[in-house]
């Protein structure tokens, strides 16, 4: 089984689906993690983010042991891995991977921007996660702070709304709910509210398919 998560910045999709691939014993990746290492890669390397082939390049070069690397969650490298995550030959090169590990047994749990619409529009199950933009602005300042980075949430929240016009207008793989999406509001559920709810969304696909 494939559930694809989709949703924008700092919603808590990545939360959720690390919990959901838990509770069903699947595999998890969160995608965005994959476009951050390639940010991260141009900037250790000094590298202008507006060098496309160079982001390609660090795109295919990519190693996922570096995954768990705690800079990748940043601001300044989320913000440069929204940049490069725009340019096609970078999503191109990544689409193999991600697929594969979608289809390895048991199942898996993807999230992302486009695992319902680009990378497995086949997912048996998708849920599209939105909040309020001051929702996350608020919540995204309290793990900085908690990790102990300073951050004003006037400027998360600019730089959060930047980010969602800049992943729902770009040309390639824009952020949005696929049509047979469940959509999933959190903006008034705590995590554990969140899961219930991505929880009872899954097991209602999966007893709508055994009646037929
Ligand atoms: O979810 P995140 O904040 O870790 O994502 C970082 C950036 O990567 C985000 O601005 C858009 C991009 N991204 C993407 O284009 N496609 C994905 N499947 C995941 C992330």
């Amino acid at each position: 089984m494939i559930i694809a998560i989709d949703g924008p910045a700092a919603s808590g999709k990545g939360t959720l689906g690390k919990r959901l691939a838990a509770h069903y014993h699947f595999r998890h990746l969160d995608t965005g993690v994959i476009y951050r290492a390639v940010a991260k890669a141009l900037l250790d390397a000094r590298v202008d983010l507006a060098d496309e082939a160079a982001a390609v390049a660090a795109a295919m070069e990519l190693d996922p042991e570096k995954f768990g690397d705690p800079v990748l969650k940043t601001q300044a490298v989320g913000d440069a891995a929204s940049v490069v995550s725009a340019y096609p030959r970078v999503r191109a090169a990544l689409v193999t991977f991600q697929r594969q590990f979608a289809a390895e047994p048991p199942g898996a749990v993807l999230d992302g921007r486009d695992i319902g619409t680009v990378i497995c529009p086949d997912a048996d199950v998708k849920i599209f996660v939105i909040a309020a933009p001051e929702v996350r602005a608020r919540r995204r300042t309290l793990e900085a702070k908690a990790r102990g980075e300073a951050a004003d949430e006037a400027l998360v929240l600019a730089d959060i709304v930047r980010r969602d016009d800049r992943d729902k207008n770009r040309a390639v793989a824009p952020l949005r709910p696929a049509p047979d999406a469940h959509l999933l509001d959190n903006s008034h559920l705590d995590i554990e509210g969140g899961v219930r709810a991505a929880i009872a969304i899954v097991e209602a696909v999966r007893a709508g398919r055994q009646r037929v």
